[in-house]
């Protein structure tokens, strides 16, 4: 099944729909400025509620929609995959990492605050998560919950995220070849887009060819997602991604721009997100939403 017209507004409508959602969920989870540790919430506020698509918890709530989970569950496992990759942006921004001063078109949080209070931000938001999904109001039986859990640790982990993270740090002034760049965006990038694919899945107690189809989809999708990222790293604005641009050539990142250049780098963005629509053919036209995520993925502007 091709993906759905997609110049009808839907897809944004409704990102901006489950943004909005999302964002009421976080603001109750979130904790309230209150004692002596208050800047730590008010920190935690600042960086969550602060912007940003939204596009992880899209992925979660969509993929649910596929097996009709209830809303606030849905919303909750939202919630806590933001609550990581919202962690990972406050870390990846840090002198000591990124060095970035502007997030989501306002000061990073260690510009806002200190270096200390955005590390603990990071930690609070990182635990935030699980506690999140360990509750029995994000699913009533413990195996579901449990699932959610591991596969969320092993999504953000050393074989995930903070991997990747590893890998982008160390290949800094390194020529990384397409295997080594592929690699470094799977788990940097891939590996969260991937649990909030698959975790409406194990909130629907899907069939296993039901989560191996949104994996794959997946998979496609978080690769095309980071060379987006890449691409707009060198073409895009500060004021239009609310972020600084020009930032890998300038700290020599290993990038799919680096090894390609900009034109190939946007045709292997293409080509994965065309084929990541292929892997949703065994769903109904409740994945009509995540047919349209791969062409917005590649021609988004922040
Ligand atoms: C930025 O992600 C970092 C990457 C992993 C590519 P997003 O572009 O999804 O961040 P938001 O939308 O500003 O939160
Ligand atoms: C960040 O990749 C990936 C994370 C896990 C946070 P980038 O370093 O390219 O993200 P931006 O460009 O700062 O948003
Ligand atoms: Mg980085
Ligand atoms: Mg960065
Ligand atoms: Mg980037």
């Amino acid at each position: 099944m091709a993906a759905p017209a997609a110049d009808d507004g839907r897809f944004e409508a409704a990102l901006r729909q489950c943004a909005r959602e999302v964002e009421r969920m976080l603001d109750l989870l979130l904790p309230r400025p209150e004692g002596p540790e208050a800047q730590l919430a008010e920190a935690m506020r600042y960086a969550a509620l602060g912007g940003g698509k939204r596009f992880r918890p899209f992925l979660v709530c969509q993929s649910a929609a596929i097996f009709d989970v209830n809303i606030e569950s849905a919303l909750r496992a939202a919630a806590a995959a933001e609550c990581v990759h919202i962690y990972s942006l406050i870390h990846d921004d840090l002198p000591c990492m990124d060095d970035d001063d502007l997030r989501h078109g306002a000061p990073t949080v260690h510009r806002k605050f200190d270096e200390a209070t955005a590390v603990l931000t990071g930690d609070a938001l990182l635990t935030l998560a699980f506690d999140i999904l360990g509750d029995t109001d994000t699913h009533e039986r413990a195996r579901v919950r449990i699932e959610l859990v591991r596969r969320l640790a092993a999504a953000a982990g050393a074989r995930g995220m903070v991997g990747g993270q590893m890998i982008d740090l160390a290949s800094e002034g390194k020529a990384l070849d397409m295997n080594g760049v592929t690699r470094l965006h799977q788990l940097k990038t891939g590996a969260l887009i991937s649990f909030c694919c698959e975790a409406g899945a194990v909130l629907g107690r899907a069939s296993p060819e039901g989560l191996q189809a949104l994996h794959a989809y997946a998979h496609d999708l978080g690769l095309a997602y980071q060379i987006a990222d890449d691409l707009l790293d060198v073409e895009g604005d500060a004021a239009t991604l609310g972020k600084t641009a020009g930032k890998d050539v300038a700290a020599g990142k290993a990038t799919f721009v680096s090894i390609l250049g900009v034109d190939r780098a946007r045709a292997q963005a293409r080509m994965l997100a065309d084929q990541a629509v292929q892997h949703l053919d065994l769903f109904d036209e409740r994945a009509d939403l995540l047919r349209l995520a791969p062409h917005f993925v590649i021609t988004r502007r922040n």
